[in-house]
């Protein structure tokens, strides 16, 4: 404690004169009022209110004053830091609310804008055709058969009456698995599910088999090694080609709208006899194009007619290749190629769309599950 100190003369306490506490008063009260912010708010009150402010300063030499000043400086000092007080506390509430004012618009969220806009997956087309496929022959009593996509060489050619020698063989460039005579194909039809359907269980059969088919072709604008067929196959007693052709224009009617119908052109398959290429009748002219030049058609190249598929007469010698009496029985059956059936359906010009599994490719034709 120091000794009292009668001869102290506050008046030359300068930082305790009148005027001098009322100017620090000022100072600080127009630096509070010009904060622009709470940041700026801050560094006045550090300046002007905190330990090394001039009012903290100042408030410090009281103690040093004789009792008799004490009280009359203590007061000054005391009302100036109170104002200056009063005025941070009443700034920051302003500055506060404007703070938050600003962040409720500047962070403005519209609770109305959608929010699912991440694309749903969708399953391929060509998936979803060969189940439209499927449901247009179960609801004409059929059912839906499968076979594995690693065959037997036998069940893929031999059994199809394709012996080792047969030249339709090279019409079918064949993946083999490990090697040339290891026996095992990656089928190259959908034909061989036909043998594993008539193997394993007796007519009357009517069975579709959609699938996935391999080929060494390189992929183009309308070939890919990877294809897709769907298999048809009948076997029951009195089964006739008149049978095969109104079920081919059932199916394009069912895929391409009413009246459509489809035309046999003798071919051969050796699975088959008498075998046939089916041709659809154009969707888009109905064979109005033929022989009208003043109104050509881009589809069909104005012959009124497009290459769909292969069919026939199930040929006796599988039948009996399957433990079949060809005697009671006969068949038909028929492959159609699913790429083509999508193409000419949706109007897709280039196999690669097909392939090679863009959204912006398969979104259009829905998010079907
Ligand atoms: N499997 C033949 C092919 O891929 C298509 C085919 C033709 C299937 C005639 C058949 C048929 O069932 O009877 O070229």
């Amino acid at each position: 404690m120091s000794a009292p100190n009668s001869d102290y003369d506050p008046v030359e306490v300068t930082p305790l004169h009148a005027d001098e506490v009322e100017r620090m008063r000022d100072e600080a009260l127009s630096a509070i009022a010009a904060s622009s912010d709470l940041e700026s708010l801050r560094a006045a009150r550090l300046a002007h209110a905190g330990d090394k402010s001039p009012l903290a300063l100042a408030n410090r030499e009281i103690g040093a004053l004789p009792p008799q000043a004490k009280a009359e400086a203590g007061r000054r000092v005391g009302q100036a830091r109170g104002a200056v007080n009063a005025a941070l506390a009443q700034r920051e509430v302003e500055l506060t609310a404007e703070r938050d004012a600003r962040i409720l618009v500047e962070e403005t969220v519209d609770v109305t804008l959608p929010w699912d806009r991440a694309p749903l997956g969708a399953r391929h087309p060509l998936t979803t055709l060969q189940e439209r496929i499927s449901d247009v022959f179960v609801a004409m009593g059929y059912e839906v058969a499968e076979g594995p996509e690693v065959e037997a060489e036998w069940l893929n050619f031999d059994a199809l009456n394709i012996p080792p020698d047969h030249p339709s063989r090279t019409m079918q460039d064949t993946f083999w698995v490990e090697s040339a005579d290891s026996g095992v194909v990656l089928r190259t039809q959908t034909s061989s599910v036909q043998i594993r359907t008539m193997l394993e269980r007796k007519p009357p059969i009517y069975i579709v088999c959609p699938g996935r088919t391999f080929r060494t072709d390189e992929l183009d604008a309308t070939h890919s090694p990877v294809f897709h067929q769907v298999e048809g196959l009948v076997v029951d007693e009195g089964i006739t080609l008149a049978h095969l052709k109104g079920t081919l224009d059932a199916f394009a009617t069912a895929m391409f709208g009413d009246g459509i119908v489809t035309r046999l052109r003798p071919s051969y398959f050796p699975f088959t006899e008498p075998s046939a290429e089916v041709d659809l009748e154009c969707f888009v002219c109905r064979g109005a194009s033929v022989g009208d030049p003043e109104n050509p058609c881009r589809t069909c190249s104005s012959e009124g007619w497009i290459e769909w598929g292969g069919c026939g007469v199930v040929n006796p010698r599988v039948l009996v290749a399957c433990g079949i009496d060809p005697e009671r029985y006969s068949g038909f059956a028929f492959g159609i190629g699913i790429e083509r059936t999508l193409m000419f359906r949706h109007n897709v010009v280039d196999m690669h769309d097909i392939v090679e599994g863009d959204v912006r490719f398969t979104l259009p034709f829905g998010t079907e599950v």
